[in-house]
């Protein structure tokens, strides 16, 4: 350690202790990072520039910081760090910056509304809300959002009505929950601010691989944040939000023929995905 990071931490000494750890490790991380690569004076104030103008693109329906922090796979690290649980649990995954309220709707209703569901291929998705041992949880609240086929959500794009591909579902006494809506897309995160200029900077795409987000909560048990990748998604394996995870990628199958069962006329596509979620009770020790 040198001289000048020993002082630093000496004078590290507020009334929180998990405050001084988090400080001290990241000024001891800061220091290194500084022996290191020796930035010259112009790179450090560059790199301040950097923070300062990322800073002045935050509204409250934006957020580039956490833009930056998913697209250097911090929110992940730290998603992964504060969600162990049994082998068999859905992972959680990032939230993202789109979440916004969610309007109630009937279990089997289209969420999207839009010119893109005649654009779009239709698309049934339905699965279950289980506990870990498998266990249907009824009453379960499923909070679900997407993009249009041109990757943008309703808070992005004024032609859509505010509302459009959301949805929030209450699984039935099965658990089951299921609605209607059009095949996701591969979309780019937004690229007109700091983040933008980074990705572009060290030779990163923006695009992340097709997907549904999902918020499901129940009582008794955790949260859980997650996403659903669909298979064959040529950025599943460079996500500009390192939000993958094997278990999330389902694989849709086609229907050449409408159907009944889902009050479908033509041809479509079926994603079938279940949740597992963790009760409050479970702790590592007794795993
Ligand atoms: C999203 O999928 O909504 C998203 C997640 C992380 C960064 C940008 C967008
Ligand atoms: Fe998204």
């Amino acid at each position: 350690m040198t001289p000048l990071l020993r002082q630093v931490l000496s004078q590290v000494d507020g009334p929180d202790p998990r405050l001084n750890e988090l400080v001290s490790a990241l000024v001891t991380h800061l220091h290194a990072f500084v022996e290191e690569v020796r930035p010259t004076e112009r790179e450090w104030l560059a790199g301040l520039d950097f923070l300062i103008e990322t800073g002045k693109m935050c509204t409250p329906d934006r957020n580039e910081f956490i833009l930056l922090s998913d697209m250097l796979g911090l929110t992940s690290a730290v998603d992964d760090v504060n969600h162990a649980g049994p082998d068999n649990m859905t992972p959680s995954s990032v939230e993202g910056p789109f979440h916004s309220p969610t309007p109630a709707r009937e279990l089997g209703a289209w969420i999207s509304s839009g010119p893109e569901r005649e654009r779009g291929v239709p698309t049934v998705v339905h699965g279950r809300v289980l506990d870990c041992d498998g266990t249907p949880l009824a009453g379960a609240v499923v909070d679900l959002w997407q993009a249009d086929d041109t990757g943008l959500y309703d808070t992005q794009d004024d032609s859509q009505d505010r509302g459009n591909l959301r949805g929030l579902f209450t699984t039935d006494a099965d658990g089951r929950y299921w609605f209607r809506t059009i095949r996701p897309s591969s979309y780019p995160v937004p690229t007109d601010g700091t983040g933008g200029r980074l990705l572009h900077a060290i030779g990163r795409h923006p695009m992340r691989p097709a997907h549904l987000h999902y918020r499901v909560t129940a009582d008794g048990y955790r949260p859980l944040t997650t996403h659903v990748f669909l298979a064959g998604d040529p950025y599943l394996g460079s996500d500009a939000a390192f939000a993958v995870k094997d278990e999330l990628i389902c694989h849709p199958v086609a229907h050449d023929t409408g159907s009944e069962q889902w009050e479908i006329d033509g041809p479509f596509e079926e994603i079938a995905f279940d949740l597992r979620l963790v009760s409050v009770n479970w702790t590592e020790e007794k795993a």
